[in-house]
């Protein structure tokens, strides 16, 4: 922490408006700089995301990296969310993986909760008001709303899923959705090299 971050903790966020942008992949010399959506209507908002994540992710196929920077990337650049990350399909189960938030529960089966519901179906789940869904899990008891988007292989082997959680109720809307798997299918994109996610 430095004098000028913000008092809760999150390095770099502040007011939950802050975003990073990254201006190449790589940290050999570059840093990624900070670029704020603040003030942006939602569909510039992912727009500028959509950017930062290619820009941020092309060039790098590791799974586990990509999705630490992307959860970075989506927790600094989306106002009023609580928990950003992945949880990867193991075969059997969901596997928490990068994430930014509090801790998480770690193995959801897929008949379980709003993420065992988009790993089964294959659907983007949209949950304005998580005690409303039932078998919701609450890893952070702050969380009000929720967005899971399902990820895939170009073959349709299931991935993983990446879960978006808000204070807020009602935080997310079909432009969120829209968003939010433009940012799964760069992230798929990105991992995907000479068929290795299949
Ligand atoms: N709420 C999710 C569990 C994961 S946490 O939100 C991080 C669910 O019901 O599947």
């Amino acid at each position: 922490m430095t004098d000028a971050d913000p008092p809760d903790g999150r390095v770099g966020k502040a007011n939950g408006q802050t975003s990073v942008a990254a201006e190449s992949g790589g940290c050999d010399s570059t840093m990624h700089e900070l670029v704020s959506t603040e003030g942006l209507n939602k569909a510039d908002q992912y727009a500028r995301l959509c950017a930062q994540a290619q820009a941020l992710l092309s060039g790098e196929h590791d799974r586990t990296a990509n999705a630490a920077n992307l959860s970075a990337l989506l927790f600094q650049g989306l106002p009023d969310v609580n928990w950003v990350g992945f949880y990867f399909f193991d075969g059997v189960e969901l596997v928490v993986g990068p994430f930014q938030g509090k801790p998480a529960c770690v193995r959801i089966a897929l008949d379980q909760g709003v993420c065992g519901r988009a790993a089964a179906t294959g659907v983007s789940q949209l949950v304005p008001d998580v005690q409303a869904f039932p078998g919701h899990i609450a890893c952070d008891t702050a969380s009000r709303s929720e967005l899971v988007v399902p990820l895939s292989t170009a073959h349709g082997r299931l991935l993983g899923v990446l879960d978006i959680d808000s204070p807020k109720l009602a935080r997310f809307d079909a432009e969120d959705q829209h968003g939010v798997e433009q940012l799964a299918r760069i992230y798929l994109a990105a991992c995907e090299y000479q068929g290795q996610l299949d």
